[in-house]
């Protein structure tokens, strides 16, 4: 049985800031944002935008555009690090938003950047185990990264959300399910505290981390992969990826990545001024830098990072790799990781010609570091204070699920009637 990805769709907030115009207000050269990181723009949400609606505009698009029969869906997954609640999940509230069977598994699942790529794993295992007899499954990445006004992190912020369907009629890449290396480690790189809206990192070393558990990974991948294939032995296995897909917190992450990967092949750390560092560039080019361009455009959407590559590939290069390989890799800090490969199927084109990223981009208006500032002060960055109504919010551009504020402790939503569609069955009324 073959099972991958049917369909895939992002949403992303209307508002955006220039990487430039905000290096500038930290007076700080431009060269470090967009060079340094390699970030162009980044993604901020607005009070009227939150993790459930990112990740119902982000469902929405998909079952709109793929024609997708809600109950068709019988697992239905959020993975998140910002989710909205301590106990209601995300999920539960983009069920009802989006109206979806009530015979459907739905839950929520968290570790760090990590948690959407375990609901693809778990969900791809749901199918090759006969349990779907037929259903699909909708998983949904879901998040706002924010560390702060003038940390080092607030570079890498940004936000957005990719749901995906997995199913065992496959359109766009068939999974290798057979070949998986895994690596987990107790390791304090990056946390956001309980009582925090703000993430904290220990950056430098968190980079560090992130390499050791793709080099852990890929270990156990290469190992799996070789005692299925002890003829491919000797050869260096990353050549067998058309392209190499990797979790972008910032677009520089996947060139060190990337480097990481290549020098598990040559058996060795590469020094600086090592002539193979040119072939390493030119790899990075052709295999990685290609699928980068949304991710740069977006910033680090953590738990949808590499599954927004992995759009951007298929999209842009699907249709010149039908019937190659692909790598992915998955980091979660904290941490967990997990490598993993698949096959682009023929229709991939097809299918990914109905939503370009460009129509989903150019609908965001760009405002200033000073707009951004402001919308963020409105924000609670204690969960002891319970947001206030942001209905009111006077010129906010919204998508067609609106976070209306908190009122008697209860999150609310609005749908926005949008084309033929009018109230979706669980939209909850606006706050008073
Ligand atoms: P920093 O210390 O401000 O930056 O923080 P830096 O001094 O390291 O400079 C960054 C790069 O810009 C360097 O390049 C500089 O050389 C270069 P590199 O040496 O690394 O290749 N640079 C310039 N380039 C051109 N012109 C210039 C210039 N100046 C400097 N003028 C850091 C950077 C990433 C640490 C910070 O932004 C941060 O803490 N970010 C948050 C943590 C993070 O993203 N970690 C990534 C790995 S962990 C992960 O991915 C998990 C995560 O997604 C969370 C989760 O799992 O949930 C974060």
């Amino acid at each position: 049985m073959q099972v991958g990805l049917e369909a895939i769709s992002f949403d992303v907030p209307k508002y955006y800031v220039d990487m430039e115009e905000l290096a500038r207000a930290r007076q700080t050269e431009p060269a470090k944002f967009t060079l340094g990181l390699g970030q162009r723009e980044m993604a901020v949400a607005s009070p009227c935008e939150d993790t459930v609606t990112l990740a119902a505009g982000a469902a929405q698009r998909l079952i709109d555009t793929y024609d997708i029969d809600p109950t068709s869906i019988g697992l239905f997954i959020v993975g998140t690090e910002t989710a909205v609640d301590h106990s209601k999940p995300v999920s539960s509230h983009v069920h009802g938003l989006l109206g979806l069977s009530k015979q459907c598994r739905v839950f929520e699942t968290k570790h760090a950047c990590y948690g959407a790529m375990a609901g693809v794993a778990m969900a791809s295992d749901w199918v090759l185990s006969g349990r779907a007899q037929g259903k699909k499954a909708l998983i949904i990445a879901s998040d706002i990264a924010r560390y702060g006004v003038g940390t080092a992190g607030e570079p890498t912020q940004g936000a957005g959300a990719v749901a995906m369907l997995v199913s065992d009629t496959p359109k766009l890449v068939a999974f290798e399910s057979q070949y998986q290396g895994y690596y987990s480690s107790e390791v304090m790189d990056f946390w956001r505290p309980t009582y925090s809206k703000e993430a904290f990192a220990d950056g430098h070393y968190s980079i560090q981390c992130y390499l050791d558990a793709l080099s852990g990974a890929f270990s156990m991948y290469r190992d799996n992969y070789l005692s299925q294939n002890p003829d491919a032995a000797g050869g260096a296995l990353d050549k067998r990826f058309a392209a190499c897909l990797y979790h972008v917190p910032f677009t520089k992450m996947a060139k060190k990545a990337h480097q990481r990967l290549l020098e598990c092949g040559f058996g060795e750390p590469l020094a600086k001024d090592d002539p193979r560092q040119a072939e390493v560039a030119a790899d990075f080019s052709a295999r990685v830098a290609p699928a980068l361009r949304i991710n740069a455009q977006v910033g680090n959407i953590y738990t949808g990072s590499l599954f927004l590559s992995l759009f951007d590939f298929l999209e842009s290069q699907g249709a010149d790799n039908v019937g190659k390989c692909i790598s992915l890799f998955s980091y979660g800090s904290g941490c967990a990781a997990e490598f993993f490969s698949a096959e682009v199927l023929p229709t991939c084109a097809q299918v990914m010609a109905q939503q370009p990223s460009a129509d989903i981009l150019n609908q965001r208006v760009k405002i200033s570091v000073e707009d951004y500032e402001s919308m963020l002060m409105r924000l609670p960055r204690r969960i002891s204070m319970p947001p206030r109504p942001v209905i009111r919010s006077v010129g906010i551009s919204v998508g067609p699920f609106i976070y209306t504020g908190t009122s008697e402790h209860k999150r609310r939503y609005l749908v926005k009637p949008h084309q033929d569609k009018t109230e979706a069955p669980g939209a909850q009324q606006a706050a008073r």
